[in-house]
């Protein structure tokens, strides 16, 4: 069973008889403004759970190197264990969230070229702006890791826009999170669901992602489960 390591907003981290591996178990709940918002919903942990598993599998096919190893049951992954880098990667490819309330841009506005912004991950600071030589300066990564961390960042947008696009789907804007194996070597680790991305429909731009949840839309499970079947359906085609 292991031990319960970290209980997260979204998912809780546990031990395995392997050192070098974590059972990550995905919760049904969704949360907001950090965890000061929570509510309760059946079925969102093994929907994320799904898209998570189906993306990074994908991912991996497409050469990039991440912590996943296999999905275990409806709910739980096994992953490779990493000592994560404090940072949250975020791209953006349309204007919406933050990005537009900070500059007083219009939602849906194209942007010229991809806008990346590093968060230092920390609850109690609110995940404060990080550019890279405060990123370096506060000990979160060294200017190497932080070249990587990016350059694997802009190869899974240049893939995954294509995925989503594919099944109907604009990628908005997304977060990525990095960890270093025992060997050193740098992984993409956490996970990519709804919950860390905002995808919009190719034709209508409804939302379908943690925005129906934070801003009462739709129903957050019925709305995930739409995001997997769409994945599902492109990615068997591919095979
Ligand atoms: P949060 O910590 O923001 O509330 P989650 O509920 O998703 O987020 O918790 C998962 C935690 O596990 C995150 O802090 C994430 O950085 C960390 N994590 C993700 N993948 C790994 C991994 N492979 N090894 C160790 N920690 C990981
Ligand atoms: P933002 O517009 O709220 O800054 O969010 C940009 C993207 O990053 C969006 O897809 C949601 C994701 N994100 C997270 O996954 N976790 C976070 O803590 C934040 C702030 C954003």
């Amino acid at each position: 069973m292991g031990k319960l390591l970290y209980s997260g907003k979204a998912k809780q981290m546990w031990s395995t008889d392997d050192p070098e591996q974590l059972r990550v178990v995905y919760l049904d709940q969704a949360t907001m403004l950090n965890g000061k918002r929570k509510d309760h919903f059946a079925g969102k942990g093994a929907a994320a759970n799904d898209i998570s598993t189906l993306v990074f599998e994908y991912l991996i096919q497409q050469g990039i190197p991440t912590h996943f190893i296999k999905h275990l049951s409806e709910k739980e992954e096994l992953v490779k264990k990493c000592d994560m880098i404090r940072l949250e990667f975020v791209t953006r490819n349309i204007v919406a969230g933050h990005f537009a309330s900070r500059f007083g841009l219009k939602e849906g506005t194209p942007l010229a070229q991809p806008v990346e912004e590093t968060f230092y991950k920390s609850d109690e600071l609110d995940d404060p702006f990080a550019n890279e030589s405060d990123a370096i300066a506060i000990g979160a990564c060294t200017a190497d890791e932080y070249q990587k961390c990016w350059a694997l960042a802009r190869q899974c947008n240049v893939l995954l826009t294509k995925l989503f696009a594919k099944a109907g789907m604009k990628l908005v804007d997304f977060k990525l999170e990095f960890g270093k194996l025992s060997d050193g070597s740098l992984v993409l680790a956490d996970e990519f669901s709804p919950d860390n991305c905002r995808l919009w429909d190719l034709d209508t731009n409804a939302h379908l992602d943690k925005d129906v949840f934070r801003k009462n839309l739709a129903d957050i499970t019925t709305t995930y489960d739409e995001v997997y079947q769409r994945l599902q359906k492109v990615v068997t085609e591919e095979d």
